[in-house]
């Protein structure tokens, strides 16, 4: 075993045509990420120097996508797709003086290992293989081992009859020492039946060179790539079906585990209690012992111990509950943190708000966020009581202890304090409704 630097080389210039879609392959989202952030994580799991990702069909998207999601990885055009080696030899200026290791991961095979790609990236021998037994070898390279290790890979196209019996194929996972890379690649030819610069090429190349090479073998469903819609489907579904099965053995309740919905990078504490239907998209965290009740939509928010939330609750980007926070049905919060012990019961929207503790935000409350060009803030104080119906039209800030008359809209800042009440005056008239429903029956019949 050596530890030495890592570089990760990801090849994400397919076109992915059996997808049918205007979207490049890697932006198709797998548990509510695209396909590239699979291997982007499983890249960083590494603590690599450097990640560049190869692009080629819809570059300009996936290089947007990629700044995203890595904005520490590089990306590099690959304008024609010749080949995996080709592909691989773009990166190679991008690489230039790294010593080390250089993994090569493919952007359309999410579920690669963390463990696997450390065992890996750690072998001792100069170029190593990720192979796996396939139930159907199909149409994959298959790895020819000799007494020396691995001697060659075959390509499906080219092999001959005996080499299609063999079983052990390549995953395309490669990790291999950067000077080998650098040396051989460029004596990579596309004299075979695709016509195509092959990277699996390279391990003849090494061995004829008195090279090491080697293969680590992995679970055929580690090595899973997505190339049609039905993949992409039964991957989600793999993926639902383990991150369930982890969350429950972590301490987490699910009612209803097959309606429950995880994204990639979904975080959930201990004695956590989750109704049936909820979503989890990316980035989100829900501290332990919170309870999510039924038919809720959660993304990029943070939801901490004793919190309640939902029924019929969506949590977007940015919604911070603090601890013991109730939400309640038909509540919609956006970039707003709610400090310990707020109540926003029923049919409200916070949009950039900050909610002091322990403040009461009445049914049907509604910061105005938006003017039709611009956000703004709403701040209101703690232990403040929002009357219901409240318009709260932003820029506003309403005080500590402070509250607001039902039905009003605040367009000014209230003091701590202070009732706030800016609504009409109600004017009552004695008999009038009799009188006026009255009149309306005779001018109905006599029309
Ligand atoms: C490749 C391997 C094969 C292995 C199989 C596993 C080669 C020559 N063959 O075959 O041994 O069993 O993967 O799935 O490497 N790509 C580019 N640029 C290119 C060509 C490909 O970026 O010019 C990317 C694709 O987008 C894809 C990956 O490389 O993500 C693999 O390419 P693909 O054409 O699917 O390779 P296979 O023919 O399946
Ligand atoms: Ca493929």
């Amino acid at each position: 075993m050596t530890e030495s630097a890592v570089a990760v080389v990801i090849l994400a210039a397919g076109q992915g045509s059996r997808m049918q879609s205007d979207l490049p392959k890697v932006l198709h989202r797998l548990a509510g990420v695209p396909l590239v952030a699979h291997a982007l994580a499983a890249a960083r799991s590494l603590e690599p120097e450097q990640v560049v990702v190869v692009t080629g069909h819809g570059s300009a998207a996936v290089a947007r996508a990629v700044a995203g999601l890595d904005p520490e990885a590089a990306t590099v055009l690959q304008a024609e797709q010749l080949g995996t080696g080709h592909a691989v030899r773009q990166a190679l200026p991008a690489l230039e003086g790294f010593e080390g290791k250089v993994v090569v991961l493919y952007g359309d095979t999410p579920f690669i290992g963390q463990d696997t790609l450390a065992a890996l990236a750690s072998h001792g021998a100069d170029l190593v293989v990720l192979g796996f037994e396939a139930e159907d070898p199909g149409r994959y390279g298959r790895l020819v081992r000799g007494s020396g290790g691995l001697e060659r890979i075959v390509e499906f196209k080219d092999a001959d009859a005996a080499t299609r019996e063999i079983a052990l194929c390549n995953s395309g996972v490669m990790a291999l020492d950067a000077d080998l890379l650098r040396q051989m690649i460029g004596l990579l030819t596309n004299d075979n039946a695709a016509g195509e610069y092959y990277l699996t090429d390279l391990v003849a190349l090494a061995r004829g060179d008195g090279r090491r090479a080697d293969v680590v073998i992995c679970d055929e469903e580690e090595t899973l790539g997505i190339n049609t819609r039905a993949e992409l489907a039964a991957a989600e579904a793999g993926f639902q079906t383990r991150a369930r099965a982890r969350a429950m053995e972590d301490g987490v309740t699910l009612t209803d585990p097959a309606s429950t919905f995880f994204a990639l990078d979904t975080v959930i504490g201990r004695d956590a209690i989750i109704g049936p239907n909820v979503v989890f998209g990316p980035g989100v965290t829900i501290e332990s012992g919170a309870e999510i009740l039924p038919f809720c939509h959660l993304e990029g928010c943070h939801v901490s111990a004793g919190a309640t939330v939902g029924p019929f609750a969506r949590l977007r980007p940015g919604a911070e509950l603090g601890g013991d926070v109730h939400v309640g049905n038909f509540v919609e919060i956006k970039n707003s943190v709610l400090d310990e012990g707020v109540k926003v019961g029923h049919l409200t929207y916070l949009g950039d708000a900050h909610v002091g503790e322990q403040t009461n935000i009445g049914a049907g409350t509604i910061t105005c966020n938006y003017d039709g060009v611009m956000k703004h803030r709403t701040e209101i104080g703690p232990r403040a009581f929002i009357g219901s119906d409240t318009m709260l039209v932003a820029p506003v800030r309403v005080g500590a202890d402070a509250m607001t008359g039902s039905g009003s809209t605040i367009t000014e800042d209230v003091p701590d304090g202070a009732l706030a009440i800016g609504r009409a005056r109600q004017a009552t008239k004695p008999g009038l409704a009799v009188r006026l429903m009255a009149a309306l029956r005779t001018k109905k019949e006599t029309r």
